[in-house]
């Protein structure tokens, strides 16, 4: 059973001046907008309580099951405004579709893709001014959550769970080509364990990783499999892709990775490229050996927050390696302006990919 989100507005927008000064040149994650969406759940009443108010703190009591156990899953989306001024989602369907899969791991109730999309929705058209412009790389970053919030320390599924959406006006999250650190202290996932689950303890279980990775003079971190058998996974926010030279797009398989909707879309892509897209095992020898031979000539990283990112680098232990001559990579430029140009209405959305909002 779903319903709507009511919304009540705030009374203290942030004012104008403000508003257009944060727009200006948006940092993702640092400024959030007025409202957000929010319902609760408890196994007597199933989900109830929905709406949109004012962007409010949570008051929490210091037994609360998530701050023990993480009991937390989220999502990342994004609204992109287009010429006309309408204002458009990117497969928010896949995003309810994954947050349902998340919930399931993480023994929280399913939320309804009709809420998932009726809270994100409600939420942009209440904060529609703090969509950007559409310019660039500009959108408004959507960032549903769940998370247990019973004030109980006995280990259970949670019995009383709040669902939100907060809003966040994001510009690039890397300006240009990144270097990522292959690990080998830190893994992301084990078989059966939550790697493709978008939970946040999987996230925190990665900082140590990002942190040696920037102590290292790299970007992000690459992750290898857990089992030792040094299959490439992903890195800390992104799924991988290489591009050979014999027309491969080629991707680790799912299975201990996140399911991307990034990643789903490149792959479709692919043939309007002129690739032929491949999941499978992909070993950090085999990238290093083809690297060198220069029969993997780009490498790029996707996801909701960096789109398509180039990979231009990779360093180690006592190793470090060039993908191409060091910088971005042709095939890995035109797929990103063409995923960016899909989202922002200016080249035709072939798959219907793109739902109205406003
Ligand atoms: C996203 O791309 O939506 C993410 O969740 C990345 C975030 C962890 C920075």
């Amino acid at each position: 059973m779903s319903a709507d989100f009511p919304l009540s507005r705030t009374a203290h927008p942030a004012p104008e001046a403000e508003r257009i000064q944060i727009l200006s040149a948006p940092v993702f994650g640092r400024y959030f907008t007025d409202h957000m969406a929010f319902a609760s759940w408890t196994p007597e009443s199933g989900w109830h309580d929905r709406g949109i108010g004012p962007l409010k703190p949570f008051t929490f009591h210091p037994g609360t099951a998530v701050l023990h156990y993480a009991q937390e899953i989220f999502e990342g989306l994004k609204a992109y405004r287009h010429a006309d001024d309408s204002v458009w989602l990117f497969r928010p369907e896949a995003n309810a579709r994954r947050f349902a899969r998340s919930a399931r791991r993480l023994a929280l109730p399913e939320l309804p893709a009709e809420d998932f999309l009726a809270s994100v929705e409600g939420l942009i058209r209440a904060d529609e001014p703090w969509v950007p412009g559409p310019h660039g790389e500009q959108s408004l970053y959507l960032r549903p959550f769940m998370f247990a919030s019973d004030p109980f320390l006995g280990l259970r599924p949670a019995r009383q769970v709040e669902y939100s959406v907060i809003a966040t006006p994001t510009g690039s999250y890397y300006s240009s080509g990144i270097t990522l650190w292959v690990s080998d202290q830190y893994t992301r996932a084990a078989r059966g364990g939550t790697g493709a689950a978008k939970c946040g303890a999987n996230y925190a279980a990665g900082l140590a990783a990002q942190t040696e990775a920037q102590e290292r003079g790299c970007d992000q971190v690459l992750y290898l499999d857990s089992a030792g058998e040094g299959k490439l996974e992903e890195s800390g926010t992104m799924n991988l892709c290489l591009v050979t030279s014999d027309g491969r797009l080629v991707t680790p398989a799912l299975g201990t990775i996140l399911e991307g909707v990034t990643r789903d879309s490149v792959l479709t892509l692919a043939t309007d490229f002129g690739l032929v897209p491949e999941e499978r095992a992909v070993t950090l020898d085999e990238l290093r050996s083809r690297a060198e031979e220069g029969t993997v000539t780009e490498v790029f990283a996707v996801g909701t927050a960096v789109v398509v990112t180039p990979v231009v680098a990779f360093k180690g232990h006592g190793y470090e390696f060039v993908i191409g001559n060091g910088t971005p990579g042709k095939q890995t430029m035109a797929l990103r302006e063409h995923v960016l140009d899909i989202q922002h209405g200016r080249a035709e959305d072939t798959h219907g990919w793109m739902r109205r909002v406003i």
